[in-house]
């Protein structure tokens, strides 16, 4: 005799999940192409594309090779990329001018991708850091990264990064203000439709070890970013910064680590509900690689369930180096 059980079972949730149809019925998120922002890093030079050994499968390009890659991308369905420079570092400098020279690499890259592929959104990051000598994001005078100084002159580089043609500029460097004074800089400049992706909920984390190697940072650093970026202890603070850039003129708002600060998004989303965004970062790309790469876990699941979670809680989309790889995989 199989086995009955003496009453029914109150529910069945299981039978939902009985065949893929049905899965796919009940399936309550969906990860799309279009939730997708790939970050990239560019360098000097022609034909260059130069692997970040912490970044398995990232790499450093110039400007040329950027393009490809970017057309590789758009033609998969990533319709957004974001510019991170690595910057020579005989051109950091105390007062990080490279940051505004219209033909910075990050300037450069912005105009030749708009030139090829006019459909494709470009975003870049507003900060001082790859231009910086002391690698901080802003000035550092007597040991502390000093507020409005360092507000007056990203300003002048997200000036000249709606210059070059950039869609969107994500200020990735936590000062205070910085939202409204950009705001306003752009509009008087006629910049209105560029769109400002804030990293209002960005925190001090162990999670970019590799991306400072990726952009050079990494043995330049003095010090830590604690007194700008959030505590990772808190959530009531970045919520608080949230509302602050908002009501400053950021069109959207982005988590940053991604993964563990899943608790961060779904709260942003609740509160808000404005289009928000979530950043996995480098060291969680180098994490699920590393595993990947020694066979501890399969690293495409491992990496589009990550994706899914996301979605879950309550972003819109996600910043991720996976951009590409899963661009496929949701294509195929
Ligand atoms: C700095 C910046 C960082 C990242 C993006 N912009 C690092 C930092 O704050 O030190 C990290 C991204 C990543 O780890 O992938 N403006």
């Amino acid at each position: 005799m199989p086995y009955a059980p003496a009453a029914f079972p109150a529910g069945r949730p299981r039978r939902v999940r009985r065949t893929p149809a049905l899965r796919g019925l009940v399936r309550e998120n969906n990860l799309s192409v279009d939730d997708l922002i790939w970050p990239v890093f560019v360098r000097d030079g022609q034909g260059v594309e130069e692997p970040v050994p912490s970044m398995p499968g990232v790499y450093r390009r110039s400007v040329d090779k950027i393009v490809e890659a970017a057309k590789e991308a758009f033609d998969l369905g990533v319709s957004t990329i974001c510019l991170f420079p690595y910057t020579d570092p005989a051109k950091k400098t105390l007062d990080c001018a490279e940051a505004w020279n219209p033909d910075n690499l990050s300037n450069t890259a912005t105009r030749a991708i708009k030139a090829a592929l006019p459909d494709m959104a470009v975003m870049t990051d507003v900060a001082l850091d790859p231009y910086n000598i002391t690698g901080q994001d802003g000035f550092l005078v007597d040991g502390y990264v000093v507020n409005d100084e360092t507000v007056e002159a990203l300003v002048k580089q997200a000036l000249s990064q709606a210059e070059a043609g950039a869609d969107i500029i994500g200020p990735s460097d936590m000062m205070d203000g910085r939202i409204g004074d950009m705001r306003q800089a752009l509009e008087h400049a006629g910049h209105i439709n560029v769109a400002i992706l804030s990293y209002s909920a960005k925190y001090a984390s162990a999670f970019y070890g590799p991306f400072r190697d990726a952009v050079g940072a990494s043995g330049v650093l003095k010090g830590d970013k604690k007194t700008y970026q959030l505590d990772p202890a808190n959530t009531d603070e970045a919520m608080r910064c949230i509302a602050r850039d908002l009501d400053e003129g950021a069109d959207m708002v982005m988590v940053k680590p991604g993964m563990p600060y899943l608790d961060i998004c779904r709260r942003a989303q609740d509160e808000f509900g404005v289009p928000v965004y979530a950043y996995q970062v480098s060291g969680e790309y180098a994490m699920m690689q590393a595993a990947a790469q020694n066979g501890w876990i399969d690293g495409e699941r491992a990496m589009m369930e990550s994706l899914m979670c996301f979605k879950r809680a309550g972003c819109n989309g996600v910043l991720t180096y996976f951009a590409p790889a899963a661009a496929k995989i949701i294509g195929a």
